[in-house]
């Protein structure tokens, strides 16, 4: 990968399974390169011309690409720019866009200042900004020096270095700090091995919001994180993703 150009962005669909991997770059050449390097074929090509992203979340929020002009009906909406580069997280997957729902509308609901928020597996920072942009306090963890690169560069875009902090942290070993709401678009069989990391967490009452689940997987994410004691609050579809949200499970009085 280090001799490409570019870093494309890899997601491996089917843990478990001979792995199929999704490859998203601006270049053929670079997706042939990385064949000849690793071997494998190529099961789809998608062609598709860049064009500038535009997300919005109702009146919470806009996500766009670049610095053009907003309509005047969202020009008094919170916005954010996410540059389109190597790290994961626009928000034009399913997986962003089911997370950034449901973070506006955690935060829109949230009576508490200063709402703190943990982004593990941060990426572009697209969810950490989303949330200071918001009024959280926002921190993104990724493994991945060159996305906590990239997410600090959308920080400085965005003037969110106040409010945001990026550090490259591997979510699976690194002691997780308290936060109000926790994200984690990762994909199942980390969610899985991260789900018993939280149970400080559960227990002082942090929100969790889970992505990066295949239609197929949600029923062991599900049932591994209702073992351990958290509550299922929301749970939500686009096309084959899911998104999950959890909260704390209030222990049955007993009755005498
Ligand atoms: C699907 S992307 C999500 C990016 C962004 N949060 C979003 O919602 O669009 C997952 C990110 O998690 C990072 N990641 C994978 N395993 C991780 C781990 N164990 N600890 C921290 N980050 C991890 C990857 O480098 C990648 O940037």
């Amino acid at each position: 990968m280090h001799a490409l150009e570019i870093r494309p962005q890899a997601w491996i669909t089917k843990p478990g399974r001979s792995p199929v991997l999704q490859v998203y770059s601006p270049r053929i050449s670079s997706l042939i390169q990385l064949q000849k390097v690793h071997g494998g074929r190529i099961f789809k090509l998608t062609l598709r011309p860049f064009s500038p992203f535009h997300l919005r979340l109702g009146q919470s929020l806009v996500v766009t690409s670049d610095s053009r002009t907003l309509p005047v009906k969202e020009r008094g909406i919170p916005r954010l720019k996410i540059r389109a580069g190597p790290a994961f997280g626009t928000g034009e997957h399913a997986t962003t866009h089911l997370c950034l729902r449901y973070l506006t509308r955690f935060l829109a609901w949230s009576a508490k200042r200063n709402t703190g928020v943990l982004d593990l597996g941060c990426g572009s920072g697209i969810l950490t900004l989303a949330g200071a942009r918001l009024g959280a306090r926002a921190e993104g963890w990724d493994n991945d020096q060159s996305a906590v690169r990239e997410a600090e560069r959308n920080a400085r875009l965005n003037r969110l270095t106040a409010r945001a902090r990026f550090r490259k942290a591997d979510a699976l070993r690194t002691a997780l700090p308290p936060a109000d709401l926790i994200l984690a678009n990762l994909y199942d069989s980390l969610l899985l091995q991260l789900l018993p990391r939280l149970d400080k967490h559960r227990r002082s009452g942090t929100t969790l919001i889970l992505s990066g689940i295949l239609r197929g997987q949600e029923n062991a994410v599900i049932r591994t994180a209702r073992k351990l004691g958290w509550k299922l609050q929301r749970r939500g579809r686009l096309g084959r993703w899911f998104c999950l949200q959890f909260g704390h499970q209030e222990k049955k009085k007993r009755t005498p």
